[in-house]
């Protein structure tokens, strides 16, 4: 079976192929969503952008998702609070963490943090418990440092 390493170092080479063309945010990062989410068929993966008080839902690849997170609220939201990657192994254990589905179990949040304020949120969600560890955050931070370098300044 490929390893984790080896399925994100192809998957970091597919995305940087994929958006280097284009100029559309949404365009890359629905494509991004799709690239992650066939690569690894977690439960859920897609972005929610900071829109003022609110996160609002962006492109995304699996079930029906809540369509607003206040800021500080849940995983997303305390990710957007304190700008840095969670990963949770245990949702039901997290402080106010948000179900929008009864059957993700595991969470890793990255954020793109632009000027000191978090601009959007990657959001994937498990069915198992402790899917996530530093393997994916290291490649999911790297993932999105290449759409902030393609799409913000500062
Ligand atoms: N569980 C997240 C909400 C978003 S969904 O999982 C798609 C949270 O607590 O922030």
């Amino acid at each position: 079976m490929t390893n984790k390493i080896d399925l994100y170092e192809l998957l970091v080479k597919q995305i940087k192929a994929t958006i280097e063309d284009e100029s559309d945010l949404i365009a890359n990062l629905s494509n991004v969503a799709s690239l992650i989410h066939t690569t690894f068929n977690h439960h859920w993966t897609g972005y929610y952008f900071n829109k003022g008080d609110e996160l609002v839902l962006g492109p995304f690849q699996g079930p029906v998702a809540c369509t607003r997170i206040s800021i500080g609220k849940g995983v997303c939201g305390s990710s957007a609070i304190e700008k840095k990657t969670y990963i949770v192994d245990n949702v039901h254990e997290f402080p106010g963490h948000i179900a929008c589905s009864s059957q993700s179990n595991s969470e890793i949040v990255v954020p793109i943090v632009q000027m000191n304020k978090t601009a959007i949120i990657l959001d994937i969600d498990s069915t198992n418990y402790s899917e996530f560890d530093e393997t994916d955050q290291k490649y999911l931070e790297i993932i999105m440092s290449m759409i902030k370098e393609k799409h913000y300044e500062g």
